[in-house]
């Protein structure tokens, strides 16, 4: 019995779709990469943009097919995109191929859910509401090579206006701290995995339910001082909540992986109002003068919209010179994409889609240069790193502060491991480099 599991979006659903695997996995069926060979198939979705959306229900739509010859095929969906009562009853009516429907809250019931449906050969359409903790004995199967995601907190409060996050994922909720560092210590203990990464839509508001003192800078201090050779990562930081000691805290563990992911989202004030981001382009820009100050080796990514409703010319070149500003090491850019239900979709003043690719364009033309312009200075300076894959007779490694290094005539042992590069040369931005 063979199982296929396809994944949108972003690391919440990489980690969550390593969850289903172990399930399946328990009861007995083995991972298959061609579609046609599976029993079951699923499809972990996304609906952060329109087009993440418009991709899964394409590819589910294209099952159709398979299913009819294969009648006893087993087709599931679910994510975040399930989580929305429209999408949920569209899968139900119209994708009468799809078995069994379920949502980001009850995804630890699946083992169940697909027993049942196999069982009494009915669809299972069932989501639930708000966010549920998920317990930690779910199985897990991890697939991303020496790096362990971990989850931390799941759902998020925060509401910005654009985004659809808080209404499919639910309120905000922490796991406890020693079920995580149990977690992280045996996954260190394994030996198998080199990187843990902390996953949570805002780590910074980590422990604030817990109300008994527990914050996210106590959480990174408790998994940094644990014995052995490993980096730390955690993603998304929400600049609003990036507080003094969590920074203090990354500056003084050389385990804590030193690229900090800070969506900017807008350099524009009136823009980053209208979207509820709770911060000022001079807040944020003094939380990274903060972080440089502490860390002048520290790496900086970040996310950033174009043509959020309103956004005049003036608030684009807002944008523009805080990219310049700040230097990142990577970007990642959006088209505002308008989602059902949330403020921003029904604000005046939408962008027309031309502008809206116009800019982002603009956008990536700049980081471009800036990148291509870091990496040059890059050459002939030397970095700590870890191994992190072996591919087509090519080593990659990823410094410490977040740089992406290629280097040929390397082993393949080295996987997981951490050393010194040095840069010799850039082409494209894209770093090569030799062991020292
Ligand atoms: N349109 C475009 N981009 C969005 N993001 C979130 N919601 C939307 C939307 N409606 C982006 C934000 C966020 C990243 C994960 O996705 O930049 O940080
Ligand atoms: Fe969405 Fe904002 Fe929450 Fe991030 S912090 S998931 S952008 S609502």
């Amino acid at each position: 019995m063979f199982y296929h599991i396809i994944t949108y979006g972003c690391q919440m659903n990489v980690h969550e779709s390593e969850k289903l695997a172990g399930m399946l996995e328990n009861l007995g069926y083995v991972s298959t990469p061609k579609k046609e060979d599976a029993d079951v198939i699923l499809f972990n979705t996304c609906c952060i943009r329109d087009t993440a959306e418009r991709r899964a229900y394409g590819n589910i739509a294209a099952l159709k097919k398979l299913k009819k010859n294969k009648p006893d095929l087993i087709i599931g969906v679910c994510g975040c995109m399930p989580q929305q009562d429209s999408s949920k009853t569209y899968l139900e009516t119209k994708m009468p191929h799809v078995d069994i429907v379920f949502g980001t809250h009850n995804l630890h019931k699946f083992s169940e859910m697909l027993q049942n449906c196999l069982k009494d050969k009915k669809r299972i359409i069932e989501t639930w509401g708000d966010s549920v903790l998920q317990p930690a004995n779910t199985p897990m199967t991890r697939t991303s090579g020496v790096n362990a995601w971990v989850n931390i907190t799941y759902g998020c409060n925060n509401y910005c206006t654009y985004c659809i996050v808080p209404y499919v994922r639910g309120r905000e909720i922490s796991r406890p701290m020693n079920e995580i560092i149990e977690e992280v210590k045996q996954l260190l203990k394994s030996e198998q995995y080199s990187e843990i990464t902390l996953l949570g839509q805002n780590v910074n508001s980590y422990g604030n339910d817990l109300k008994d003192g527990t914050t996210f800078a106590k959480l990174l201090e408790n998994i940094a001082i644990l014995d052995g050779e490993f980096r730390l990562k955690f993603m998304t930081s929400h600049p609003k909540d990036i507080k003094d000691e969590v920074i203090d805290t990354i500056a003084k563990y050389k385990k804590i992986s030193r690229l900090i992911h800070l969506p900017v989202q807008s350099g524009s004030n009136a823009i980053l109002k209208a979207m509820n981001r709770r911060y000022t382009r001079e807040y944020y820009l003094e939380r990274v003068n903060y972080i440089r100050q502490q860390m002048p080796d520290a790496g900086l990514s970040s996310d950033i919209i174009v043509g959020f409703p309103g956004e005049t010319e003036q608030d684009f070149l807002d944008t523009l010179s805080l990219v310049k500003e700040v230097g990142y090491s990577n970007l990642y850019m959006f088209m505002y994409s308008p989602r059902k239900n949330t403020p921003a979709a029904s604000m005046p003043n939408q962008i027309d889609e031309l502008v809206k690719k116009e800019r982002v364009k603009k956008l990536i033309e700049l980081q471009r240069g800036l990148m291509r312009e870091n990496a040059k200075q890059s050459i002939g300076k030397k970095y700590r790193a870890l191994f992190e894959e072996f591919k087509d007779g090519v080593l990659s490694a990823v410094t410490d502060c977040g740089k992406l290094v290629f280097i040929n005539n390397a082993s393949k042992e080295l996987v997981g491991k951490f050393g010194e590069v040095l840069i010799t040369s850039a082409k494209s931005g894209r770093l090569i480099g030799e062991l020292v």
